[in-house]
């Protein structure tokens, strides 16, 4: 571990210089540390997907539920809580692959900046992952372009997961409230089988 913090240290000094290069390599290191971290039965996991988080229209899935008096007067609209039903595709484009959906709250909580307290349960419909959940918490700072929240557990092929998702916003079409959220999920878990959760 000690090498691998020297490592990450080196990087972290040249990366300006080497740029996209060296971000990648970064994340490769991170990758590799944690996959160290894991013991015994646990597994690493990098999930990455887009959610499409339509705000505006008659088919939004982003929905307000309650605001509070100072909602409308904040410049953080203080005190508004969302609730949403977003899909979650593998690519961007809205008509890639579906994955899941991503339900939840989402709380403007920040008197004074963007900031949001998210709590999202990722409902995962594909594949062996097909009725295994993620679950989310943490805040999201609109205005930084990476937004760490942590994942604090998991059902199904994710039980006793944990580990942290990176979050940032990949588009968002001001005309019609369309945005692509794009999210990172490094998790270890426990794979305690691949039959139908109702079976043990
Ligand atoms: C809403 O979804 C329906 C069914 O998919 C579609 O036919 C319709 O065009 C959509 N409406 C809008 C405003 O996107
Ligand atoms: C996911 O599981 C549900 C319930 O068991 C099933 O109805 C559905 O067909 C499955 N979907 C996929 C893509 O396997």
């Amino acid at each position: 571990m000690g090498k691998l913090n020297t490592i990450l240290i080196l990087f972290s000094l040249i990366m300006p210089l080497l740029g996209a290069f060296a971000d990648a390599q970064m994340n490769m290191l991170e990758e590799e540390g944690l996959r160290n971290l894991c013991q015994g039965n646990e597994k690493f996991g990098k999930l990455h997907f887009y959610l499409q988080d339509v705000l505006g229209g008659l088919n939004a899935t982003v929905w307000e539920v309650a605001r509070a008096e100072i909602t409308s007067n904040s410049p953080t609209s203080f005190g508004q809580v969302r609730v949403i039903d977003d899909l979650m595709t593998a690519e961007p484009d809205s008509s890639s692959a579906k994955l899941g959906r991503a339900q939840g709250l989402v709380t403007f909580a920040d008197l004074e900046n963007s900031g949001l307290a998210m709590n999202i349960n990722f409902i995962f419909t594909a594949g062996i992952y097909n009725g295994s959940t993620l679950s989310v918490l943490g805040r999201n700072l609109m205005t930084e372009q990476n937004r760490e929240l942590a994942v604090v557990g998991g059902t199904g092929i994710f039980r006793l997961a944990r580990g942290y998702a990176i979050s940032s916003t990949y588009s968002y079409d001001t005309v019609t409230s369309y945005g692509v959220l794009e999210y990172t999920l490094y998790i270890a878990y426990v794979e305690l089988g691949f039959g139908p959760i109702t079976s043990h």
